[in-house]
């Protein structure tokens, strides 16, 4: 099964909100199949078609990540219902931004509606790392990665060692 190349910061396509999807067609399918096998190859808990330069509204989680008993899950079109209270997600990280975690300020709660693979609508009321997740994936969808939301001077820090990174390869 082929498995997607997953883009990196500062990859311009990073910052392109995706189209909803009208049709779950074979192509759909096998996207989310593509980004199914991604994402426990990488490994992640959880990736948005927007990093493989995708720009459909699809994203794939697993809050595990273990490839042998998977909690898969996919939405399509993912809509953010309700979001409330405060937290901070600890070390969170990007496979599109190598070599960087950063804490970040996130909702605590998070009521998500979307479609499964077969077009039934989901509804996810998430807290913790599930809450986090879908925040995550929801802002790849809209061009937002994590670095957007923490402070300038720490996204600069990581901007700055990220060009030298890529001058050096
Ligand atoms: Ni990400």
């Amino acid at each position: 099964m082929p498995v997607l190349t997953i883009l990196t910061y500062p990859d311009p396509l990073l910052k392109e909100p995706a189209e909803p999807v009208e049709h779950i067609d074979d192509e759909i399918q096998q996207l989310i199949d593509d980004m199914a096998e991604t994402m426990y190859q990488a490994p992640g808990v959880g990736l948005a078609a927007t990093q493989a330069g995708i720009g459909k509204s699809v994203i794939v989680f697993d809050p595990e990540a273990d490839p042998v008993n998977r909690n898969f899950h996919v939405l399509i079109n993912p809509a953010i219902i309700d979001a409330r209270g405060k937290t901070v997600s600890e070390n969170e990280g990007c496979l599109s931004v190598p070599d960087f975690r950063s804490d970040v300020n996130r909702f605590e709660e998070m009521v998500v509606e979307g479609l499964d693979r077969h077009g039934n609508k989901q509804r996810y009321e998430a807290t913790g790392l599930l809450a986090t997740i879908l925040q995550h994936e929801i802002d790849h969808l809209h061009g937002i990665l994590f670095i957007d939301r923490i402070s300038a001077l720490k996204r600069q820090i990581y901007q700055r060692k990220r060009k030298k990174v890529l001058k050096e390869a």
